[in-house]
């Protein structure tokens, strides 16, 4: 192995478990001796907690904040990756070029992959946690139903098509989220041992 760390970014629709598979990555990395460090989109830093705090309604300065948020955020993983961490972080820029891509007021796609191509780096490996949009809003929410929530589950079924759309672009790792725990675990395991080879 050499002496850089991997950068792995996880992606999908609320409620795909991306927070439960990159914490059982990160545990397994560490038992295997890899410093491994969890991280998330919106950050808790002074821009990401704009966001987390509700952010803004209008549709352009939300998708500039997230950009912000995420310049700042790549010079840490990159000073990280740099000094032999692996980083494994819960969105990254298609969650992005999906979400805000995806509202009622979109935001151009071809703008948002511009302006987020100035503030990343490719992440060694993107995993996109697909599942449908119906059982992952269950999982976030329960069984209500009320016209919010088929207003929301539109949404997420547009958000889920854009990340299949970016998946397919960029040679995203498409993961069954439907699938159990320790097999997304095992399999995502896989393709990381195969790049760190
Ligand atoms: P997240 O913290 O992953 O959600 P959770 O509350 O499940 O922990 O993300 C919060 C919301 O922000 C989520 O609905 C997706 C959205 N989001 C965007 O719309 N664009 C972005 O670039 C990012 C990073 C998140």
């Amino acid at each position: 192995m050499s002496g850089r760390g991997l950068f792995i970014v996880l992606e999908g629709i609320d409620g795909s478990g991306k927070t439960t598979l990159r914490d059982r990555i990160c545990a397994a990395l560490t038992s295997m001796g890899v410093t491994a460090i969890p991280t998330a989109e919106p950050t808790k830093g002074r821009i990401g907690s704009i966001l987390r705090d509700g952010g803004t309604d209008n549709p352009y300065a939300e998708a500039f904040l997230f950009m912000a948020d995420r310049a700042c955020h790549t010079d840490e993983i990159i000073g990280m990756v740099e000094d032999g961490r692996t980083v494994v972080c819960d969105r990254y820029y298609a969650s992005t070029l999906a979400y805000q891509s995806a509202g009622d007021t979109p935001v151009d796609i071809d703008l948002l992959k511009d302006l987020n191509g100035r503030v990343t780096v490719e992440p060694d490996i993107t995993f996109l946690l697909d599942i449908d949009p119906e059982t992952g809003m269950g999982r976030v929410t329960g069984r209500g139903e009320d016209i919010s929530k088929f207003e929301r589950l539109d949404f997420q079924r547009r958000v889920r098509d854009r990340y299949l759309e970016i998946a397919a672009e960029k040679g995203f790792v498409i993961l069954d989220a439907s699938l159990p725990q320790d097999e997304l675990l095992s399999v995502s395991m896989e393709y990381i041992m195969e790049r760190m080879r």
